[in-house]
């Protein structure tokens, strides 16, 4: 699948990222303190795709600082991953109220950003945290309770969905499969990193 060429006009991530900071394509803008537009190596082998800022990234303006964050963080290190070695970003750049599931209008508003982040960092592995960038980056009724840990692949990226951090916190029991998928997505890590720019 060819990615749509929206936002070409942003030849490099800093250049979106500006344009992004700016955007009240939905209303998530008027109640958020500004926008979280991602975090990472600007050409990282593997994107982990979340929901949307919470509270604590939209004080810091930056994703996966809170809870789920730092609980994301243990996992990836348990498998021998660093957060300096990945780009992380969310569905919605910007916290909707009460920490609720951003709207369809609105994922929908903020998804042309997280298409230009994937054609320009060029990620070969992407994580997909949780049931909406799973529905949004493998298929749109998805169930992350039956896809998880599946390896599927578009336009030459490889693409696994797990669970939402966050919900390990509320489930105690999902932290064993999390822990399954990341040792494959380790696995994956490291069959992409040998090979960033292989021909697809
Ligand atoms: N949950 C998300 O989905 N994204 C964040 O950035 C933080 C928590």
């Amino acid at each position: 699948m060819k990615w749509l060429p929206l936002l070409d006009q942003y030849d490099d991530l800093a250049n979106l990222q500006q344009h992004c900071l700016q955007c009240h394509r939905c209303s998530l803008r008027d109640n958020a303190r500004g926008v979280v537009f991602g975090d990472g190596a600007p050409d990282a082998r593997l994107m982990f795709v979340g929901e949307a800022p919470g509270v604590d990234e939209d004080r810091l303006g930056k994703p996966f600082v809170g809870a789920a964050g730092q609980l994301l963080e243990k996992i990836m290190e348990s498998v021998g991953l660093q957060r300096s070695d990945v780009y992380i970003t969310n569905i919605a750049k910007c916290r909707p109220p009460g920490n609720r599931i951003p709207k369809k209008d609105e994922a929908e508003a903020c998804f042309v950003y997280l298409v230009r982040q994937i054609e320009l960092i060029q990620p070969r592995l992407i994580v997909c945290l949780g049931a909406l960038s799973t529905q949004y980056l493998v298929h749109n009724d998805a169930k992350i309770t039956v896809v998880r840990g599946n390896v599927y692949e578009k336009g030459g990226i490889k693409i696994v969905p797990t669970f939402h951090p966050a919900a390990i916190l509320r489930d105690a029991n999902k932290k064993k499969p999390v822990w399954e998928d990341f040792k494959k997505i380790k696995e994956l890590y490291d069959q992409v990193s040998t090979s960033k720019n292989e021909p697809q």
